[in-house]
């Protein structure tokens, strides 16, 4: 049984909608993960793409998660079920990635809260990427940061949505802001950081390839939280007459400027010290520790960036479990504070076995995959996208958008139902298809 609905919660505005989900959008994503994919893929060039993308595809999937949720005002399953009950799986499948996602997304949470602990520190270090093994090689420690994370999130998911989620982000996203725009200025002012902005900024087109295509494609569905019912979510607790395509748009906008903010804040810091930009998921745990031991009041920006990445990751966090989190509540029929804690116990449990995946389950693996390498391939380059194209599917031809326009401009109305109902989904197979193979 369906929890009564006049129970259910919903914004206290549509600022505060807009800022929880740019917190959502803002993660993880764009600080560790969109620096070190950018180098490995020519800099400048893929960021061309990758705009490109944001603006003019990875739009449309977000458009229709909101729009799914905000009409349906009901979590990612009722959503579905309102539309056909058969549906119901399509709902399951964004329960069961967002679990998975949270398991290793929470892991990284971990190690940066050791290094938030260790910023003063790092100076006494002389091998960063022995340091970073011998971290994430132990098996206690990495699990208890990993719990601790987990814990600092499922907090503010247990006081609802607006005395726990609105409160942390209307709190975090500012101090993240502030953060980042002092370490940018620090990484400005550093010999030769003009190297850095040429990486990033001047274009060679003739690195433009298939691989750098979809590694764009899949980074652009990720950084906006695509295709795990989290967009879903939060646009179901937006009141009917909230405005979404103004409100997309402003979650596109500054999601995007932070990730480039955060390339700007990394590589010229990166070029200073000689290093390279393209050290892969390492750039942020080995690389940048390297250079805040060489820099002046290291300790200091040490500290504020791991903040700022903890921030980023707390806000993403948060969001991720509140899908499952208002299933169980709506579906089940149970308070919040016990879905809370059931979650906790899931996650925490699940997350154990992904930790060790350096440690203890090194050696076990799946189609020659550890469980954290497992869960973030299959989550990033398989649920997502699948999710992405059923949500464009579903919305697309099972809703009558005719007289709900989204755009005011009728033309671009036409456009975007025309493209959620063929041309995403053509992208998201193909998308689906390499990446299986890749
Ligand atoms: N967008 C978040 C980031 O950039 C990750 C995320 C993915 C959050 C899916 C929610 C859902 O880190």
């Amino acid at each position: 049984m369906m929890k009564d609905m006049e129970n259910r919660p919903s914004w206290s505005s549509q600022f505060a909608f807009i800022i929880s989900t740019i917190g959502s959008a803002i993660g993880l994503g764009n600080i560790w993960r969109f620096p070190y994919i950018m180098g490995k893929n020519g800099g400048a060039i893929f960021l061309i793409i990758y705009l490109i993308l944001i603006l003019f595809i990875c739009s449309i999937p977000l458009l229709a998660e909101l729009i799914l949720g905000k009409i349906s005002q009901k979590n990612t399953l009722g959503a579905y079920c309102s539309i056909n009950p058969k549906f119901e799986a399509f709902g399951w499948l964004n329960v069961i990635s967002t679990i998975m996602i949270s398991s290793f997304y929470f892991v990284v949470g971990g190690w940066v809260i050791y290094y938030i602990l260790k910023s003063f520190t790092l100076n006494q270090i002389t091998d960063f990427g022995q340091y970073f093994t011998n971290f994430v090689s132990g098996t206690y420690t990495p699990i208890l940061f990993t719990l601790f994370f987990l814990f600092i999130c499922i907090f503010f998911i247990y006081r609802g949505v607006n005395q726990g989620i609105e409160t942390a982000n209307k709190i975090m996203m500012p101090a993240l802001g502030v953060l980042l725009i002092v370490l940018v200025a620090v990484s400005l002012n550093l010999p030769n950081a003009h190297l850095g902005l040429k990486f990033m900024f001047s274009p060679d087109f003739s690195e433009i390839d298939f691989s750098m295509l979809l590694a764009a494609l899949g980074q652009a569905l990720f950084t906006l939280s695509i295709g795990m019912g989290t967009i879903l979510t939060y646009g179901s607790y937006l009141k009917k007459e909230d405005n979404i395509a103004k409100s997309a748009f402003t979650i596109i906008v500054a999601d995007t400027i932070f990730a480039i903010l955060a390339g700007v804040m990394i590589f010229p810091a990166v070029f200073s010290f000689g290093l390279q930009p393209d050290s892969g998921a390492s750039l942020v745990f080995i690389t940048l520790p390297k250079i805040f031991a060489q820099m002046q009041y290291g300790g200091l920006v040490a500290l504020g960036f791991f903040f700022l990445l903890f921030f980023a990751a707390l806000t993403s966090g948060i969001s991720i479990v509140e899908v499952p989190v208002a299933v169980m509540i709506e579906k089940f029929n149970i308070s919040r504070k016990k879905a809370a804690a059931i979650m906790f116990a899931i996650i925490g449990l699940l997350s154990v076995p992904v930790t060790l995946s350096f440690s203890a389950l090194k050696d076990f693996k799946i189609l020659g995959k550890t469980l954290f390498d497992l869960f973030d391939f299959t989550t990033a380059n398989i649920l997502m996208p699948v999710s992405s194209m059923i949500v464009c599917l579903v919305v697309g031809w099972c809703l009558n958008l005719a007289n709900d326009y989204v755009f005011k401009s009728k033309t671009l109305h036409n456009i975007f139902i025309f493209m959620m109902k063929y041309i995403l989904p053509i992208l998201f197979i193909i998308l689906i298809i390499t990446g299986l193979m890749g």
